[in-house]
């Protein structure tokens, strides 16, 4: 399986080891050893700020000042089975960081030009906090997987009492392992059964209404040929 993971902190801290966690148990899971990860860490490998210039919407992904760290994300992105998006809570929310990224890749949408290969796709949103706003971390994360259209979304949310990762218990260690585990395990079975799994209803009528929705686009000519091309508009689904 290939495995990206863009981690919204430069931290190797409590987050990072819950990713972790979850990438060994998959990694033991995997009888032929073959699980690819790419890692991504933010701010560094993207530090730029969307700076709400529209180009993206209206040129194309290409036309982004800030392309040249976004398209190497999307790539990877586009070449993973597993989407794995992390982040600590920091005011209840992901970080800034974080929150630039999904920013910059808000063309990628349903309601613009949503990526085929999305479609196919497991997501995982993963988060940590010392005490509270897991729910909206995780639930920001998930969002940008979801409308981007992966198949399954999966979250790992942790509290950890810390501020760093040497001071979490043995106790929220070893609860973590255990969860990274049984969560490792979901993962790879919704992976084993890519093929076979029904599509998610809410997916289904989602990209219906958005397909309704650009029919009727005369406001965005360069996301209206993106659905044309692909012959969303006369029915054809990508899933
Ligand atoms: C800027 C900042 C904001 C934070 N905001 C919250 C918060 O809103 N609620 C909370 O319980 N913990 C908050 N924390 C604590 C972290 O979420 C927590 O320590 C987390 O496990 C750190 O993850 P890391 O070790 O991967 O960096 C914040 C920490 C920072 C640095």
């Amino acid at each position: 399986m290939k495995i990206v993971v863009v981690n919204g902190s430069m931290r190797h801290g409590s987050t990072w080891h819950c990713a972790d966690a979850i990438l060994q148990e998959l990694a033991k899971l995997d009888p032929n050893r073959q699980n690819e990860v790419t890692e991504f860490f933010l701010p560094r490998d993207m530090p730029g700020f969307c700076r709400g210039c529209f180009s993206c919407f209206y040129k194309g992904e290409g036309a982004c000042p800030d392309a040249a760290h976004v398209s190497p994300i999307v790539r990877a992105i586009e070449e993973a089975d597993l989407v794995v998006l992390t982040s600590p809570v920091y005011g209840f929310d992901v970080s800034g960081q974080m929150k630039t990224l999904l920013d910059h890749l808000c063309f990628m949408w349903m309601s613009h030009r949503p990526n085929p290969a999305m479609f196919h796709k497991i997501g995982l949103a993963v988060s940590t906090t010392a005490g509270m706003g897991l729910g909206h971390t995780v639930k920001t994360m998930k969002n940008s997987l979801v409308y981007w259209g992966v198949k399954n979304a999966f979250s790992f949310a942790q509290p950890v009492s810390a501020m760093k990762w040497s001071d979490v218990s043995e106790k929220t260690r070893s609860k973590i392992q255990k969860k990274a585990k049984a969560l490792a395990l979901r993962i790879s079975r919704a992976a084993a059964r890519a093929n076979r799994r029904p599509n998610p209803l809410f997916r289904s009528f989602l990209f219906s209404l958005m397909a309704s929705m650009q029919r009727g686009n005369d406001w965005n000519p360069t996301d209206r040929a993106h659905w044309e091309a692909r012959g969303w508009l006369a029915g054809e689904r990508p899933f």
